[in-house]
């Protein structure tokens, strides 16, 4: 996976080549539509199925430059979503069981295909019925890669990482334990998905209980639909993600109470105030992001002097003292706005692969759940030049995400001065 590391890793050249002028109108689309003709459940239309439909729902409708402009409650990498999420729901009195896509653009559950004796169970490694619900992940990395190019390969996992962790968040709500599948084929999966090359299975996971009832693998696949309007994925990539891994370990489960509310106003931050956060915000970040048993190492940037002082910090204990604010803004590509952040945190990990990279997106999503919950503000940093960075560390680790947090201006003057720029 070193080779796929380098191959993706952004450099000013690279970064040169990519920011050309785009026709959005290009754009494929974000939404994978089923036929009409299926039968659907709308959200809001039946409340047993709110759960579901907070692991993936539309926050925000606006247009820009003529074109729609939707957001969703997970983040995205230039908001352009190269994910899918299909539910199988068994045994839910009042709801068809059914292999289900979830349309979060329509906002629809749209029954694929019903199951009773068959169902995804024995493709994704369980023995018998499970009453509940079985989540199934895929990329779509196309949608990323028209932008992004190679880079997308890290964007694609990442993105899946946020969705993993808004269904932890989605299930938590509902007091509802998520358990991870890793123990199966993904190649039978893609194709009983009739994914087609185009879309892969990255994650699996249920939340329910065993039945005693034996169940039997589908007879026939599912029928096909492209995700995207058209595809011009590159062998490599495709390639490259034909031969990731799946979901393998646990994701940090969120450790803060969070509402539907809080679920539904998650927001990038695009605006810091100079101000700083408090004492004992910046103590019960610094304890998150410092917490050993991550499957990562967290390097966290402390950008002004407070209860820490301004430096670089590993496993809470300062290793270079010093004023980092600029040096970060140009590190992560000349994004000026990070100077106002109060702690850039760098994930790093001594292995690179597509489960890290889920891992490291589950657990910004908790952040930026954690930040809402605490009237603050956090954002995703998925540009960053990863020599310069892992130079500036000091580390041969390889670099797989970062993270700000600070205090964010108000959303009317973040609107405002979004209007100005
Ligand atoms: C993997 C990933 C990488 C991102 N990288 C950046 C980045 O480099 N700079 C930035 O300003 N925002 C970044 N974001 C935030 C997205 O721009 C943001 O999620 C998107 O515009 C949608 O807005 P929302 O999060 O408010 O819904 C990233 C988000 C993700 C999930």
């Amino acid at each position: 996976m070193s080779e796929v590391y380098q191959e993706t890793a952004l450099t000013p050249l690279r970064v040169a080549s990519l920011s050309g002028y785009r026709d959005w109108s290009w754009q494929p689309s974000m939404f994978k539509h089923y036929p009409n003709f299926l039968y659907r459940y709308k959200y809001e239309e039946n409340p047993l199925l709110r759960m579901v439909e907070l692991c993936r729902i539309v926050t925000s409708r606006l247009n820009s430059a003529n074109q729609p402009y939707i957001q969703l409650n997970t983040p995205s990498a230039g908001n352009l979503h190269p994910v899918e999420l299909y539910v199988q729901i068994r045994g839910i009195k009042g709801i068809i069981s059914g292999i289900y896509h979830v349309n979060a653009g329509n906002g629809e559950l749209v029954l694929i295909q019903e199951v009773e004796r068959e169902g995804v169970e024995s493709l994704v490694g369980l023995q018998k019925r499970c009453n509940g619900f079985i989540f199934l992940l895929s990329t779509v990395a196309f949608r990323s890669e028209w932008k992004y190019g190679l880079r997308a390969f890290r964007y694609c996992y990442l993105d899946a990482g946020h969705q993993l962790g808004a269904i932890n968040a989605a299930l938590k709500l509902y007091g509802r334990e998520m358990t991870i599948l890793s123990d199966f084929d993904a190649e039978a999966v893609n194709e009983f998905m009739a994914f087609r090359g185009d879309e892969f299975i990255c994650a699996a996971m249920y939340s329910g209980d065993m039945s005693e009832k034996s169940v039997v693998a589908p007879k026939k696949n599912l029928m096909y639909v492209a995700a995207t309007n058209y595809s011009e994925l590159s062998e490599q990539t495709r390639e490259h993600i034909a031969k990731s891994e799946i979901l393998k370990s646990d994701i940090l489960e969120l450790s803060c109470e969070i509402n539907e509310e809080q679920i539904l106003k998650r927001r990038s931050a695009r605006f810091f105030e100079s101000e700083s956060m408090t004492n004992i915000q910046v103590e019960y970040f610094m304890n998150i992001l410092s917490k050993s048993n991550h499957s990562f190492s967290c390097y966290n940037i402390v950008l002004k002097d407070g209860v820490y002082k301004a430096g670089v910090y590993l496993n809470n204990r300062c290793i270079q003292e010093g004023h980092f604010a600029a040096t970060m803004g140009s590190m992560l590509v000349e994004q000026s706005f990070v100077k106002n952040a109060e702690i850039v945190s760098v994930f790093c990990s001594k292995y690179f692969s597509s489960n890290k990279l889920m891992q490291a997106g589950a657990f910004v999503h908790a952040l930026y759940l954690h930040a809402e919950v605490n009237a603050l503000g956090c954002s995703g940093i998925g540009a960053f030049y990863d020599k310069k960075l892992q130079d500036f560390l000091g580390t041969q680790e390889y670099i797989l995400y970062v993270s700000v947090l600070g205090v964010e201006k108000k959303r009317m003057q973040r609107e405002c001065e979004n209007e100005k720029n």
